[in-house]
């Protein structure tokens, strides 16, 4: 009897140790470090909601300024549509270059890479529906800011908008802590270019997300 009760223990032992390593693996593969890393920005980035928040229409013009290797413009172009188009704006040649070699190999003819200088984006005036600069500024260096924003508000048509993304002072991912620029002066920023805050998005978790407004054109005097 008291060899079957040892028997019976052992089992049930072994059951115990073999449900633990099950759970245990599980959830080691759930938090291995590529998975983590593929879902890592979209994560907090939320893209998809963030191009949705841009209100653009099939065949808008939208002009990504620093584009770096294409993570919004890719999505923008999709947006936007064949009718539509994306100008993708960098002073890093390398970060054109994957762009444009990207949509290349996807057929994608609503990207049109500009290579811009620290303070001119290239576009021509009221070229665009929109502009979106979205974790650039704060690589921006200082005295360069109000002049690129204030040329960007040039390329921007009347009445049409602009969107500034960037770090929150406070967030707790662990970058650029240094170089984060207070809201207040992101806001500055597009008033001195004479834009409007006219939204804010709250649900970035690690950035301010702001809208403003191109004022239209006054009708002229008679
Ligand atoms: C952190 S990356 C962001 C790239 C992209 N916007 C994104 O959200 O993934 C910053 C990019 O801004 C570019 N950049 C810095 N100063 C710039 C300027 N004055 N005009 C345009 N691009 C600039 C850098 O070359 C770099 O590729």
């Amino acid at each position: 009897m008291k060899t079957m009760k040892t028997v019976r223990k052992i089992i049930h032992h072994r059951y115990v140790v073999v449900l633990a390593a099950v759970i245990a693996l599980t959830s080691l593969s759930l938090a291995a470090p590529g998975k983590q890393a593929r879902g890592g920005r979209d994560a907090w980035q939320q893209p998809e909601r963030v191009v949705a928040d841009l209100g653009l229409q099939n065949g808008s013009t939208i002009a990504d300024i620093g584009c770096g290797s294409g993570y919004f413009t890719f999505r923008l172009s999709k947006a936007v549509g064949e009718k539509g188009k994306v100008f993708a704006t960098e002073i890093s040649a390398k970060g054109l270059k994957s762009v444009a070699d990207r949509a290349k190999k996807g057929d994608i003819t609503n990207i049109e890479t500009v290579k811009s200088d620290p303070t001119r984006t290239k576009l021509a005036r009221h070229s665009v529906d929109a502009a979106v600069i979205a974790n650039v500024l704060h690589h921006v260096n200082k005295e360069h800011r109000i002049p690129l924003v204030k040329d960007i508000a040039e390329a921007i048509k009347p009445g049409g908008s602009f969107y500034i993304i960037d770090w929150r002072l406070k967030a707790t991912i662990k970058h650029d802590i240094s170089r984060r620029i207070p809201r207040a002066d992101l806001v500055r920023l597009a008033e001195r270019a004479g834009l409007k805050l006219d939204a804010e998005f709250f649900y970035l978790e690690h950035q301010v997300y702001l809208r403003f407004n191109k004022p239209a054109a006054k009708p002229a005097e008679k």
